[in-house]
């Protein structure tokens, strides 16, 4: 048995499913941006597997740093949408991959609520970061409203058609239901199965899907177990080591 404590037979050796490749994220959003944030990074140190963190900006080169002997990758949750120059408050593409990150969440709800981001400024900032080597997350899903109103589908069609650039480098995308995004509701596993099902079929297959929406210690394991599923974006789950360590080890 590994250290972690839920394991599979695979091959003759036991692993867990997050070393079978489920990659696992932790999204931080603006929580632990200090001593904290280091001493979370330090707490989960340990891990292995397919596990990025994403800390805000103010400390990602010490995490970046500190990680840097384990098999944890880091990642920071926007980037800006141009190269560099007078833009006041923004952090490049290149300034987050010479912080050492290898990953870049891009096209979040609630930038995309908050910060009034559309599908062709992700699709921008997407191109950006991979012009510099980042993998981008990008995120998508629907609103309560259209869930309720039948129309995730045309949400989702019209979200990836916008804001995916025609290329072939790595790209993740993560479906996160703007509805079970911080609300303890979480979607069901067949819906959750349907529509990663959908978004397979618009993009041929080509990414890796994450599920994303209040994902915890114990829903995690049946939500890996999807097979369309490939891996889990976290957000309020991911603050406690205690339980991000038992999502990434199911
Ligand atoms: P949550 O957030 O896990 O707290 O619902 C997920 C996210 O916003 O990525």
């Amino acid at each position: 048995m590994t250290f972690c404590a839920i394991s599979v037979l695979y091959r003759y050796h036991i692993i867990s499913l997050g070393a079978m490749g489920k990659l696992i994220v932790g999204n931080w959003k603006m929580n632990k941006g200090d001593e904290a944030g280091l001493q979370l990074a330090q707490d989960l140190l340990n891990l292995k597997g397919n596990v990025v963190i994403c800390p805000p900006y103010t400390i990602l080169r010490e995490v970046t740093q500190l990680v840097q002997k384990s098999s944890l990758k880091v990642g920071a949750q926007d980037c800006a949408s141009h190269l560099d120059g007078s833009y006041t408050g923004e952090v490049s593409a290149s300034m987050i991959r010479n912080n050492g990150c290898s990953h870049v969440i891009l096209g979040h709800s609630e930038a995309r609520t908050h910060r009034h981001e559309t599908d062709e400024l992700v699709c921008q900032k997407v191109s950006r970061a991979l012009d510099v080597g980042l993998v981008p997350i990008i995120c998508i899903g629907e609103t309560r409203e259209a869930y309720e109103g039948g129309g995730t589908q045309d949400v989702l069609r019209s979200q990836l058609e916008k804001s995916l650039p025609k290329t072939d480098q790595e790209i993740i995308l993560a479906y996160e239901p703007v509805w079970a995004i911080g609300t303890g509701l979480v979607a069901s596993l067949e819906y959750i199965t349907e529509t990663h099902q959908f978004i397979q079929s618009l993009t041929h297959h080509k990414y890796p899907i994450l599920y994303g929406g209040s994902v915890n210690a114990k829903n995690a394991s049946e939500i890996l177990s999807i097979s369309e599923v490939g891996g889990v974006l976290v957000g309020g789950a991911s603050l406690q080591a205690d339980e991000f360590r038992k999502i990434a080890c199911v």
